[in-house]
């Protein structure tokens, strides 16, 4: 079998490479920074899976109601049902590997997140991520000695080459050389996030720039539900980006609050009676947008954490209270936590299915560049799950034989690197930056469609510049594609709340969005749901 190219080495990316590793199958990791330097390090509150660990009778099948309920059942339930049902064998495979998942008397325990019932989410403290990037970088070191796992650190994704309509291999650009080469083999795409796309506005990494989605997105690859980008209801400004206050700090009992008539109000535990501050990260963001702008109250919440026990910030959120005494000089054990909603994942991106098979024979993608798990909105502790199992899945396809057996052989497997000259260019920071605040302005919490308009006009007349690389025209149409998606969904679900549309519309609506590219004009679709 040809050597696969995965490019991204995050968790997406490390998963499927150790997947194909353990059936002798080879590839080559592509990754403008090492693992250990991915986005994925930085996700903190935990995994989940119904183990069952705390006595409450969990189980996979309720791990896919609040999965689908908390999506706003937009996600594909065969997919949704995989994912959970794998869920508990993932996670204990994880802790084989050497994750230090938190224990109490010798017993791994769980903790609560966002929209789930049960304590179902496996956790590290609030360091999950970079535990489990740390065991699966460890893991996949065994089979980089054997020479089934090549690392190609500090190269990025150029394009992908296409002939008759299938995937034949992808153009990688070596940063320090300049080198472009050419890899034949089929490719999964596991690059992360649109966080580029939001420079200073969002939790993750601006490395994750959304470069490999814009140049795949304009080459044809096919999208889906763009339009929903989640805002993690607790965050905090420091230079260039927004710092996370893990949902595990309500988890263990953090409450938000707001100051009315100089009392605090809890007003997520008045609303929302069942759930309260844990309520899914969609509502609760909502709430916090909607409850500053009140007459009656402070245009500021905090996340009062200052009742829990101090056994609770010893053992499980030591890491959280650090990173706020040294960014803000505040102990959140003793005083209130300012905190906002700021831009955290995004449920849309490149449209797979079930197997993690895009609309490109040949090409796969996984983790969050991937539309699979979430529907309108992501639950807390689903993102490294699906990333985990996305990876190992797409990978699993294609020891299957991969897109009906079709791909691995079509692939032409002589090609070997050669230098070729493509026409890219850097980005400019103040176009970036431009695009950037388009798309803030029209996709915030609340949207309308004159706000999208707006920024289409100002997109389309970014377009419409004739000098425009042609890294940037991708990314000026991947930006129209999320602005013209935002506009199509005339309806409020999960994450895309819109003023002039507020109501669930699940007849027209319980759809997912495409999105797809055509000698550079973006179109706009409907697809219903299994
Ligand atoms: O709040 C958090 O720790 C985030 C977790 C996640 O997005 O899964």
């Amino acid at each position: 079998m040809d050597t696969i190219n995965i490019i991204g080495a995050g968790l997406a990316g490390l998963s499927a490479a150790v997947t194909l590793a353990e059936n002798g199958v080879s590839s080559r990791l592509i990754s403008s920074q090492p693992s250990e330097r991915s986005q994925s390090v930085l996700a903190e509150g935990g995994i989940n899976a119904a183990l069952d660990l705390m006595g409450e009778q969990d189980s996979p099948a309720l791990h896919f109601e609040d999965t689908m309920k908390g999506g706003v059942y937009l996600a594909d339930p065969e997919a949704v049902r995989n994912l959970t049902e794998n869920a508990p064998r993932i996670v204990r495979k994880l802790a084989a590997l050497g994750v230090p998942f938190q224990t109490e008397n010798g017993q791994m325990i769980q903790r609560y997140f966002g929209g789930q019932k049960k304590r179902r989410t496996a956790y590290a403290k609030t360091g999950t991520g970079k535990m489990l990037m740390t065991a699966l970088t460890d893991y996949a070191r065994k089979f980089e000695a054997d020479g089934l796992i090549h690392r190609l650190h500090h190269h990025d994704f150029v394009k992908a080459d296409i002939r008759d309509g299938i995937l034949r291999g992808v153009y990688v650009r070596d940063r320090y050389t300049e080198e472009t080469a050419l890899h034949s083999g089929p490719a999964i795409a596991c690059a992360g996030g649109l966080n580029g796309f939001f420079p200073g506005r969002t939790t993750g990494t601006t490395q994750n720039t959304g470069h490999v989605q814009a140049v795949l997105f304009s080459q044809g690859v096919r999208m889906a539900n763009l339009e929903f980008i989640q805002y993690h209801p607790t965050t905090f400004g420091i230079s260039g980006k927004r710092c996370l206050v893990s949902e595990a700090a309500r988890g263990e009992g953090g409450r938000l609050c707001v100051l009315r008539g100089g009392e605090k109000w809890y007003f997520m535990e008045e609303l929302y009676p069942e759930l309260g501050n844990l309520m899914p990260r969609d509502v609760v963001s909502r709430e916090m947008y909607r409850v500053v702008r009140r007459p009656d109250c402070g245009d500021q919440v905090f996340l009062d954490m200052t009742a829990l026990d101090p056994s609770v910030w010893r053992t499980k959120l030591s890491d959280l209270r650090e990173e706020c005494m040294h960014y803000l000089r505040i102990d959140p054990a003793s005083a209130l936590l300012p905190v906002e909603p700021g831009i955290h994942y995004f449920m849309g991106g490149i449209d797979v299915d079930a197997r993690h098979r895009t609309s490109l024979p040949g090409l796969y993608a996984a983790g969050e560049c991937a539309c699979q798990y979430h529907g309108a909105n992501r639950l807390g502790g689903n993102s490294m799950l699906g990333a985990v199992f996305g990876g190992e899945t797409a990978a699993r396809d294609l020891l299957d034989g991969g897109f009906d057996g079709g791909c691995l052989s079509l692939s032409t497997g002589c090609l070997s690197p050669t230098s070729v000259s493509l026409s890219t260019g850097c980005l400019s920071p103040i176009s970036a930056e431009k695009l950037s605040s388009f798309l803030c302005s029209a996709l915030g919490i609340l949207r309308t469609e004159e706000g999208i308009r707006q920024s289409l006009e100002g997109v389309g007349e970014m377009l419409r510049d004739e000098a425009l690389t042609e890294d940037f025209r991708a990314r000026l149409l991947l930006g129209e594609a999320m602005l013209r998606s935002a506009s199509a969904r005339r309806e409020s679900r999960g994450a895309h709340t819109r003023e002039d549309y507020p109501e669930r519309d699940d007849r027209a609506f319980r759809k997912t969005t495409l999105a797809e590219c055509r000698d550079g004009s973006v179109t706009i679709s409907f697809r219903d749901l299994p």
